[in-house]
């Protein structure tokens, strides 16, 4: 069993190149198209495979039945959850399993020599000769694109579920900054879900379209280290997780600044990870909150936060107070935070 288990960790990379595989073929628009249980030969049909490579493709799709990302009955292969979300016209997250797939391998082989290296940089830095993984992500435009792309798939997943799930957060705003907002597709979201609601999305100059300006939503470009732009409330979405307690800390206080020049009972909303202090369970929740863990930090610099480290994050920067909402969404909490 433990042999195993080691040489289960040992390849299953091979499952991400799968998945990635499976959301270039776009098999799920295919099996979604064909509107039923679809035969192996109708799929090689449909996306163009020659017969001879048939049993390839099989073998790549006994592999994703077996880690349920499709189904499989007598007469073909199904959508399950997962693979809806690869789906063009649904989430579309393929971009999401691209990037990670594309850009975090080559710096991984460096996670032992940066343990070992005197330096404070991250295992990022040690791979790309001391540059921060933005500044790759500006001076590498297609690779930074891609990056822009599978944070909006994912972030759109997130907010859609944001607005749903939890409606309130909105009441009593009237505008709302999404600060690290990227291409702007969450302000998307949540303009059209509160028409009342004046959005802004906000992030570095050369990721926001201003192409998105119009009647509720503005774009506007700057750097959140230095100010953000005034408003009732906001948003937060997968972004503290990106950097150390010490940046949080700055970001958090440039935010208390923007809230409080606008109103008395500004708020700032957190989507972030909460990693639980039960790390032994075997759910894949808690495993891809430890993946993202040091993914984060060898990446960025960044980590998830227990709750005691949040605790210790919000009061730091100076807020009163703050609330945890019950967890409602994969993933991912909602803390709310007052000044
Ligand atoms: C992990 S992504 C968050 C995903 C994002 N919420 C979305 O909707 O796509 C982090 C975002 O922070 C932005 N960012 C990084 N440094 C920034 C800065 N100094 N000021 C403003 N935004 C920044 C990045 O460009 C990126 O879009």
């Amino acid at each position: 069993m433990e042999l195993t288990n080691f040489i289960h960790q040992s390849v299953s990379y091979m499952s991400s190149w799968a998945l990635r595989c499976a959301a270039e073929l776009e098999i799920s628009d295919h099996i979604k198209a064909y509107g039923g249980p679809m035969p192996l030969h109708e799929l090689a049909r449909s996306i163009l495979i020659s017969t001879e490579k048939e049993l390839m493709l099989e073998s790549l799709m006994d592999l994703l039945v077996h880690q349920r990302v499709f189904a499989k009955c007598e007469a073909g292969y199904l959508l399950t959850p997962t693979s809806e979300v690869m789906l063009s016209e649904g989430a579309n997250m393929g971009a999401f399993v691209r990037f990670v797939t594309e850009s975090f391998p080559e710096q991984l082989f460096f996670t032992s020599k940066w343990f070992k290296d005197t330096g404070k940089s991250t295992v990022f830095q040690l791979a790309h000769n001391g540059k921060q993984a933005w500044e790759v992500l500006k001076e590498k435009p297609e690779l930074g694109n891609l990056f822009n792309d599978a944070m909006a798939s994912h972030s759109k997943e997130s907010v859609r579920i944001l607005v749903k799930r939890y409606p309130e957060i909105f009441d009593g705003i009237n505008n709302l900054v999404d600060v690290g907002g990227g291409t702007g597709s969450t302000v998307k979201i949540i303009a059209d879900s509160f028409p009342d609601l004046r959005c802004i999305a906000f992030d570095l100059p050369h990721v926001v379209d201003n192409s998105l300006n119009n009647d509720s939503i503005s774009v506007i470009g700057g750097d959140m280290f230095d100010k953000i732009p005034p408003a009732d409330a906001i948003l937060l979405e997968t972004i503290l997780h990106d950097w150390s307690d010490e940046d949080c800390v700055k970001i958090l206080k440039k935010c208390k600044e923007a809230i409080e020049s606008t109103k008395e009972n500004g708020k700032v909303i957190v989507v972030d990870m909460i990693l639980d202090a039960e790390i032994d369970d075997d759910s894949k929740e808690t495993e891809t909150k430890l993946i993202y863990n040091l993914s984060m930090m060898s990446v960025f610099g960044g980590k998830e936060r227990t709750k005691k480290e949040w605790h210790g994050l919000i009061l730091g920067a100076g807020y009163s107070d703050y609330k945890i909402y019950p967890t409602r969404m994969p993933l991912y909490s909602v803390i709310e935070l007052y000044s």
